[in-house]
């Protein structure tokens, strides 16, 4: 079995990571954040999101955190848009990539987006279409594809669907999310063999919460199938204020940890990332859900 010499890592920590957070945290926070994983060599940072206040109001700050942050040459900054008004915002904040989002199941797309799954593919349709004739990248990312917290299981054909679906609006990049953190290594591998019959391998990304401790055995069956682009979460920050009881994304570090020890490059500095969890589990107040990075920086402090 040939596993890539390169992959794409997504530290999707200043927008999953902290979009769940109850407490405040600052718009100055956010973008030490950013600057901070930016410089342990992360070339795709997702920034913020620019949904609804009212649904989220840790993401309200989406202007001033586009504002404030230093962009460095060579690095993605991606933002979630729900809908026109959101992309309206993305413009003119000015990013360069965005992220739709909808769901393997109708419970979800409504309790997430208040919408059915084809309501959220016909807005996200003109959504599509006016960021890629503004030279913008659109990804689509499909929620609840390994489970549903409402729905319970979901078959991989109706995670191809979604994928079919998001394909035919224009979207470039197609993340299988296993939102809630229950999929394991089986439903991975069957969930990407369903959507790779329509889409290429290339173009599929997997976005895994690590609830039940699996996410690490899902990316390795997913590194198997040939995927190359994994999204995770500095510390092991995140989760969604729609999916109750999950917990944060697979750890940036844990993920880098396996993928060094394969001697996949991912051009990402352990102990500058490290560096970065310590500074947002300070601001938090609580301490990183990362194993390797709790191993690793024990080690360095001894
Ligand atoms: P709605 O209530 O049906 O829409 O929400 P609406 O059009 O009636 O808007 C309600 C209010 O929000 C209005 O304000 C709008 O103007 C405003 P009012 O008139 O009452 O003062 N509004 C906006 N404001 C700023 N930016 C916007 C925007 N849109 C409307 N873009 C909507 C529909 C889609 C907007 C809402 O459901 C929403 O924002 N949902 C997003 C929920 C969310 O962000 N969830 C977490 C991210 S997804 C996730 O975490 C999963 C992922 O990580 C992958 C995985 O793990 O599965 C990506
Ligand atoms: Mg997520």
């Amino acid at each position: 079995m040939s596993l890539p010499k390169k992959v794409k890592l997504v530290d999707v920590g200043p927008r999953d990571g902290l979009q769940n957070e109850a407490q405040p945290v600052s718009t100055a926070a956010k973008i030490e954040l950013i600057h901070r994983l930016q410089d342990a060599g992360l070339q795709y940072v997702q920034a913020t999101a620019f949904v609804s206040p009212k649904w989220v109001p840790q993401m309200a700050d989406n202007m001033q955190v586009m504002a404030g942050i230093q962009r460095k040459p060579g690095v993605s900054y991606p933002v979630l848009v729900p809908n026109r008004k959101g992309l309206d915002a993305a413009i003119a904040a000015g990013c360069k990539e965005i992220v739709v989002f909808g769901a393997a199941t109708e419970a979800f797309s409504k309790k997430n987006t208040n919408c059915t799954i084809a309501e959220g593919v016909a807005r996200f349709s003109e959504v599509c279409a006016e960021a890629l004739a503004q030279g913008i990248k659109v990804r689509g990312d499909m929620s609840v594809c390994l489970g549903c917290p409402y729905e319970g299981e979901v078959s991989p054909e109706a995670v191809a669907r979604l994928a079919r679906e998001f394909d035919q609006i224009g979207c470039q990049e197609i993340t299988i999310c296993d939102t809630i953190g229950t999929g394991t290594a089986g439903q991975t591998r069957a969930a990407i063999e369903a959507v790779a019959k329509y889409i290429a391998i290339d173009r599929l990304a997997i976005h895994m919460h690590d609830t039940y401790g699996q996410a690490i055995a899902n990316i390795y069956a997913a590194l198997e199938c040939g995927i190359t682009i994994f999204d995770s979460s500095v510390a092991g920050l995140g989760g969604c204020p729609y999916a109750k009881g999950a917990t944060g994304n697979v750890a940036t570090e844990d993920v880098l940890y396996l993928l060094d020890g394969l001697g996949i490059e991912t051009g990402v500095d352990m102990k500058k990332l490290i560096a970065a969890g310590e500074f947002i589990c300070g601001v938090l107040g609580r301490p990183t859900s990362s194993r390797a990075g709790k191993a690793i920086a024990t080690k360095m402090a001894a």
